[in-house]
């Protein structure tokens, strides 16, 4: 096999907050990739950064009364041993915030002026005159000039789905001092994208850079018109970069940040006396990117044309993953589940989750749902009772002495297993883990039945056939070893162990070829403990948001929602409420709208044949599979409206001010389809 030269990264983390199990997702996907990369003998290095700048942490550095730099070190701190302790291994945790960085954005910078791809341009944003700064959209909340919703973001309207900028918005708030921001004119610099739309249209349809289904969205959503300019400057002041030409300007946090992969490469080729170019302008050498689906944009679009212009090596691939649910529900701190890897590690060994991620990660875009009974049932079933359970019922009967000096008659056990491994190989390598476990558990079943039949614990009671033992355990820890070989990526511990219990560490994928014979067996300890309910359940508990609770008292309730949307004063009249008619529906279907990040596409049954096509804004909040025969209240008699995927026959009421915090009403019991509510 040809050695391969494999550079990969993760999604740089925001500087401005902790590591919780969503991001691990990630970086735990990405570890295990590297390492089986690793462990096939291929040079590949695992990169990674803080990303550091930004108006979000310029406020909290200010808010917490130092200065930006102390604030992402601690950050980073904090971040590295969140990663740590979950086995988590870079080859280089760099900054974005670092000299090298600085110089590469300048690199960049010139490469693009030279291509005739800068433009500036005055750009009328909101500035919060109290933080002293302009306002991205998303800093912004106020009502939607479309639709009158309240308490929308700057960007678009989560109520109607309508874009518009956020000076557009009506009555306005600053999300950072509440102030109302005041209309200022600033000079922006920007990125002329179309230019590059042909190459991205031929980059983005090339097989196997991106997932089809990614392909298709990016040709399907952005590349099917003329690409808008990338405003790419922030007036200060700004946490980030000064534009070199244009002071007085600084680079917009998400230039600096994908540049920021390359930063922290070339720290770590100066660490390693390698060269920079090697690794980024050598057709020989691949770049992997790992990300979640909501920057897909940035790695797709913005990112290639950025690395096109300045000579770089393009993605060999961007491999995009879904948005962690935890128990059908996105992650929320109400419930508990919005578990810090910190928390996670206090109550739980990582080994689980990276098993349980494992278990449940494909090659597509779909979410992960962690469901805390089957993480419980999974890690007891599989990583204690099929897979450690080999080494427990066979290595005490022959440890300290030496396994058979020849491998004996298996029936073809190891074999075959060793013939599986090309198939389990081939799914790490398409990011297909779930496959890739589920043929190894296979493996485990077998290998489980063989003990079983032979019952070495019944054997050893019998001194005159302690040989036949020795060969049966030498059998029996071949399979458990061969099976640690393939599991090496995602438990590097439980191959570490295995390692020193047999006495010879566990280096390569190949070594699941051919079994060890006559080597020494280490004492057995404890590999891996079960997992408790009720450990996962201290866990959630300790995540929750405290909660005061009395009996039957209000005084728990603030008045923040009627703060941000006043009671209406104007009353309406009896008649015009009846206007509005109200039923309860049951869901009859339900599903994500594939190319829309809010959308669900439900249908409604008013009982009989009475049914509504709707689209409902809580894509990622709730999953179809949660509203599913469900009973609802919906608007009924809203007029017809025309959307993009189809038209919208209706409303199904919810509650909250919107974003991930959307609460849909649900009747009590005994309601049928079709009652009216009112
Ligand atoms: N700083 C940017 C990335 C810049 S890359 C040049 C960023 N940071 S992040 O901290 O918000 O997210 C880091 C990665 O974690 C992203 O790829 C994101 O998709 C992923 N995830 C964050 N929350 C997640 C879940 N709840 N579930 C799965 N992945 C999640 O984006
Ligand atoms: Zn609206």
């Amino acid at each position: 096999m040809t050695q391969r030269q494999i550079l990969v990264t993760a999604a740089l983390p925001y500087a401005n907050g902790h590591i919780h199990i969503g991001h691990l997702v990630e970086y735990i996907q990405t570890d295990v990739w590297v390492r089986f990369q690793k462990l096939r003998g291929h040079k590949c290095i695992y990169i990674c950064a803080d990303d550091t700048h930004g108006t979000t942490i310029m406020i909290r550095a200010r808010q917490e009364g130092r200065s930006e730099e102390e604030l992402i070190a601690s950050m980073q701190e904090a971040h590295a041993a969140d990663f740590a302790g979950f086995d988590i291994e870079f080859d280089n945790y760099g900054s974005t915030n670092s000299p090298e960085n600085e110089q590469l954005c300048g690199e960049f910078w010139a490469a693009l002026r030279k291509a005739g791809l800068v433009t500036e341009r005055n750009v009328t944003q909101l500035y919060d005159p109290e933080a002293g700064t302009f306002l991205a959209d998303r800093f912004v909340k106020g009502t939607c000039p479309k639709c009158g919703a309240e308490d929308q973001y700057g960007d678009s309207c989560d109520n109607c789905g309508a874009t518009y900028s956020a000076a557009e918005l009506i009555n306005p708030k600053s999300t950072f001092t509440g102030a109302t921001p005041e209309v200022r004119e600033a000079l922006h610099l920007f990125i002329e994208i179309e230019q590059l739309h042909d190459f991205l249209d031929q980059w983005v349809s090339e097989k196997d850079h991106l997932q089809p289904e990614v392909a298709n969205y990016l040709k399907g959503q952005f590349l099917n018109e003329p690409l808008r300019d990338w405003d790419i400057s922030r007036p200060a002041p700004y946490f980030g970069f000064e534009i070199p030409d244009s002071p007085g300007n600084y680079w917009f946090v998400w230039f600096d940040a994908p540049i920021g992969y390359m930063a922290s490469t070339r720290q770590w080729c100066d660490k390693h006396g390698e060269n920079f170019d090697d690794w980024w302008r050598n057709e020989n050498s691949e770049v992997h990117h790992f990300i979640g689906k909501d920057i897909q944009y940035f790695h797709c679009l913005f990112w290639p044309a950025m690395l096109k212009t300045a000579g770089f090596n393009l993605p060999t691939k961007v491999h995009i993953h879904g948005f962690l649910t935890v128990n059908n529900r996105k992650m929320s701190k109400r419930d508990g589940t919005f578990v810090m890897a910190s928390t996670y590690l206090r109550h739980l060994d990582p080994a689980y989750m990276r098993y349980y991620y494992a278990s449940k990660l494909g090659p597509n875009l779909d979410n992960i749902s962690l469901n805390l009974e089957e993480f419980v049932a999974k890690v007891n079933s599989d990583l204690v009772g099929k897979v450690v359970n080999l080494a427990s019922r066979s290595a005490k009967f022959v440890q300290n002495e030496n396994l058979s000096a020849t491998y004996p008659d298996d029936g073809g056990l190891f074999q075959a297993a060793a013939d599986a491994g090309d198939a389990i190989a081939q799914a790490y390598e398409d990011c297909d883990y779930n496959t890739a476990m589920r043929e190894i558990m296979l493996l485990a079943d077998r290998a489980n039945k063989y003990i079983e039949e032979k019952e070495p614990w019944t054997l050893r009671k019998d001194e005159s056939r302690h040989e036949e033992l020795r060969d049966i355990c030498t059998i029996a820890l071949n399979l458990f070893r061969q099976i640690v070989v393939y599991l090496t990526p995602v438990l590097p511990r439980l191959a570490e162990q295995t390692g020193e219990l047999l006495n010879t560490p566990i280096e390569h994928w190949d070594e699941s070829k051919n079994p060890l014979t006559g080597v020494a067996v280490n004492r057995f300890t404890h590999l891996l403990k079960r997992v408790e309910m009720k450990q996962v359940e201290k866990m959630i508990e300790e995540s929750r948001e405290p909660e005061e609770v009395s009996a039957v008292s209000s005084d728990a309730d603030g008045p923040e929602a009627l703060e941000k949307e006043p009671l209406t004063e104007e009353h309406c009249t009896f008649d015009e409420f009846m206007k509005v008619d109200m039923r309860i529906a049951r869901v009859i279907e339900a599903e994500e709208v594939t190319d829309s990040n809010k959308l669900l596409r439900l249908t409604l049954s008013l009982g009989g044949d009475e049914r509504r096509n709707v689209f409902a804004g809580i894509k990622g909040v709730y999953q179809p599979e949660d509203l599913l025969g469900k009973l609802v209240v919906c608007c009924a008699n809203l007029a017809p409206r025309k959307m993009r995927f189809g038209v919208s026959e209706g409303m199904v009421l919810a509650a909250g001010p919107g974003g991930k915090d959307i609460f849909v009403l649900r009747p009590d019991e005994g309601a049928v389809p079709g009652q009216r509510v009112h």
